[in-house]
């Protein structure tokens, strides 16, 4: 049987072999509409039966409880072995980047919300029809995240610097 593998907060980086899960329903390729700061992803999938989770971008789209409840419930439906890959703006570096003006440092931290940004005419709409989707609720380091994943339960955790963002690779 083919790996089970989720992209969480897809936006436009739809992945062919995943399943590409949004809150926004204007995408024009989405594979399931659920807003996960409402609904959690254990009442669509069950526990162990994921083999690979992508969340690019996503987890600084909520506050920080809710981003904690989201690692837990990432942990809970990954396989033994299973593994996951979040990245996050590395805040500790944008605010310390000395390259960086001050207007970008602030949409890098608080998120593009609802002024208009370059790319896609599908993240464009998104944008307007829900800013929400687009604000930065929590702040992210790479030692928080650390810290964050080990509470979720994962226990092998590796990190990238990647620009202005931080990656981590997390198996269960
Ligand atoms: C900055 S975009 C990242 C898109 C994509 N992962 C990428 O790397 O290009 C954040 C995406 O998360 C989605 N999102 C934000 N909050 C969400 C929520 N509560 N549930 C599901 N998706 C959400 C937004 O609609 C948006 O498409």
């Amino acid at each position: 049987m083919s790996d089970i593998k989720l992209n969480i907060g897809c936006g436009a980086d739809y992945r062919p072999g995943f399943i590409n899960i949004d809150a926004s329903d204007v995408l024009s390729n989405v594979d399931k509409v659920i807003d996960l700061s409402v609904e959690s992803l254990c009442h669509h999938f069950c526990n162990d039966s994921i083999d690979f989770i992508v969340a690019n971008d996503f987890i600084e789209h909520h506050f920080h409880w809710e981003a904690l409840n989201l690692l837990k419930d990432f942990h809970a439906i990954l396989k033994p072995g299973g593994k996951c890959e979040i990245r996050v703006p590395d805040c500790s570096k944008i605010i310390k980047s000395w390259r960086l003006s001050t207007e970008e440092k602030l949409i890098l931290l608080f998120g593009g919300q609802d002024v208009e940004q370059d790319g896609c005419e599908d993240m464009r709409f998104s944008r307007r029809k829900y800013p929400q989707l687009f604000c930065h609720k929590y702040g992210w380091t790479k030692d928080r995240l650390k810290k964050d994943l080990s509470i979720a339960g994962f226990s092998k955790v590796s990190f990238t610097s990647a620009g202005t963002n931080v990656v981590s690779i997390a198996i269960k």
